[in-house]
């Protein structure tokens, strides 16, 4: 099979600063690949090339069969027409570090803009389309709640039913736990893990070493924008062969706040507090019954996750 995505030798400076020093990613249709590194090792960087976001100056990149860019027989790159640029943003959706809602728009609202303004899709149809999505990632009833009275798991997940709105064939997500309160990072990631199962391409840059244990296929890890180690998961995390990332792995793991194996996982993922607009007892009700089995299947990926965690850190 073609792979869905493939980015061979990308370059970007900014300034004087080389950032992508020629990186080479495959990712097949369904893979999960996760992007793990230091802080200004250029991963945020790939994935605004890949989305066009930021233009590359070096390099060629694909995705499903369109080519993004590409260096002609002069060495100079050349980008895909304006029209096409378009067409192939359309299949790539992107989850950001912030939540980047808008934030005069409810959580329905903020799903059914992209189909309707870009697609052209019809009102109907496209808040039909946006009631399944906020009810995939458990939010059926927050559907009429503006950003600011979710908390920042409902935001976030929120913007992962927009990005699904547009129907794309691959997802790029830019740790995008790690502006939420660490209890409720669970119920993205579960999110991300249930995109997953369901066959969704995604790569995925983040902190979160068990999650990318569990869920991904394949890990890269990158330094100075350069891929200095890229494997299966259970490799790269669990056995790694390059110093840089056995050190990398430590430095992450001895910062990373782990669950202890006494953890009450009920005080996981607390109901949050609204800021203002008491729910009605009905939905309230309701709603803490979807939280509740929300819940459950959080505490559960966090145990597995943790337990993944725990057991690398100490390979
Ligand atoms: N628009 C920009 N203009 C100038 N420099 C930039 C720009 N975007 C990124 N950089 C620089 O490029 C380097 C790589 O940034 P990038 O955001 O890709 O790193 P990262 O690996 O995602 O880091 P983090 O883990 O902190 O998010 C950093 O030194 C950053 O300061
Ligand atoms: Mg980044």
């Amino acid at each position: 099979m073609a792979p869905l995505v493939r980015v061979q030798g990308l370059k970007k400076s900014f300034g004087d600063l080389q950032i992508l020093n020629g990186i080479d990613l495959d990712v097949e249709p369904s893979e999960v690949v996760s992007i793990i590194g230091p802080s200004g090792s250029g991963k945020t960087t790939i994935l605004r090339c890949i989305n066009l976001l930021e233009r590359a100056d070096g390099g060629r990149i694909e995705v499903d069969g369109q080519v993004l860019c590409d260096e002609g027989p002069d060495g100079g790159i050349r980008f895909a027409s304006k029209r096409d640029i378009r067409k192939i943003r359309e299949e790539v959706g992107m989850v950001f570090q912030r939540f980047n809602l808008f934030p005069h728009m409810t959580a329905l609202e903020n799903v059914i803009e992209g189909p309707i303004a870009v697609k052209g899709m019809d009102k109907g149809a496209a808040t039909e389309r946006a009631h399944e999505l906020l009810a995939s990632v458990g939010l059926s009833h927050r559907a009429d709640h503006y950003p600011l009275q979710m908390s920042g798991g409902q935001q976030q997940r929120v913007a992962i039913a927009r990005a699904l709105a547009m129907e794309p064939r691959l997802m790029l997500f830019d740790e995008v736990t790690s502006a939420v309160d660490p209890e409720l990072a669970g119920e993205i990631l579960l999110v991300m893990k249930h995109l997953a199962e369901q066959g969704m391409t995604m790569i995925v840059v983040t902190h979160e070493m068990g999650f990318a244990a569990d869920v991904s296929d394949r890990v890269l890890f990158i330094d100075h924008g350069l891929v200095v180690e890229e494997g299966r998961a259970s490799q790269v995390l669990g056995a790694p062969a390059e110093e840089r990332t056995k050190a990398f792995l430590r430095a992450v793991l001895e910062r990373a706040p782990m669950a202890e194996e006494g953890d009450d996982p009920d005080q996981l993922n607390e109901e949050p507090t609204w800021s203002s607009d008491p729910l009605a007892a009905e939905e309230a009700a309701r709603d803490s019954a979807e939280l509740a089995r929300l819940r459950n299947e959080v505490a559960e990926l966090r145990q597995q996750l943790f337990r993944s965690g725990t057991t690398r850190s100490e390979g």
